[in-house]
């Protein structure tokens, strides 16, 4: 069996150091996982006002988690929470009210910066999110990354064996979990 991972990047800039560690996450994972990323882009800012009418890129953004069995977010701390945009899908796609695309989808949390805190608060925040939004999130392993070009080249080669290890092992235990979870109720 293969599952349908839709992954998130939480950062908007083009030398995303979690872009690229969600490169080195897809090359490090098992067979079993198959990735698109739900992107964040181009959503408008949520409103309650959207309900009754939700724009284009809102309903992709649904129709996205929609087709996945499981969503991985890989994102960086800002200001010791989540960047705004990340939140912002997070807060459409539990919406309208009753049609909350993360309801029971398994879920896992990973992250990177620069610096040594290696997002652990961001991380915190964004599951006290996820919690209320009712995904099955992983809880451990939990991961918290700090970047360097000595251990990730641009395009997510892992230059470093121990840390090849520990993602690729946590990408196991993400497929594991989502086994888990599907397996005693598939989502509908
Ligand atoms: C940061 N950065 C940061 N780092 C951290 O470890 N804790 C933090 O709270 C913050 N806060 C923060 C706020 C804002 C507005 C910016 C722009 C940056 C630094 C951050 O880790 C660094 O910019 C990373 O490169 C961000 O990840 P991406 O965008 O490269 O994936």
């Amino acid at each position: 069996t293969t599952y349908k991972v839709g992954y998130f990047v939480g950062s908007l800039s083009s030398k995303s150091v979690n872009r690229i560690l969600s490169k080195a996450l897809i090359r490090l994972a098992p067979p079993e996982l198959e990735f698109t990323e739900i992107s964040i882009r181009d959503l408008p800012l949520y409103s309650p006002d959207h309900d009754a009418n939700f724009p284009p890129e809102a309903l992709a953004l649904k129709e996205a988690i929609g087709r996945s069995d499981a969503v991985l977010f890989v994102t960086p701390e800002y200001n010791r929470s989540i960047p705004g945009a990340l939140k912002n899908a997070i807060d459409w796609a539990s919406r309208p009210w009753g049609q909350n695309s993360f309801d029971h989808i398994p879920a896992a949390v990973i992250g990177a910066s620069i610096g040594s805190i290696g997002t652990a608060v961001a991380q915190q925040s964004l599951r006290g999110v996820l919690a209320f939004v009712n995904a099955r999130q992983m809880t451990a392993p939990e991961a918290y990354i700090q970047y360097s070009p000595e251990v990730f080249a641009e395009d997510g080669e892992v230059l470093v064996e121990s840390t090849a290890l520990f993602l690729g092992s946590f990408m196991n235990e993400f497929r594991d979990h989502i086994m888990r979870v599907l397996t005693v109720l598939p989502r509908t």
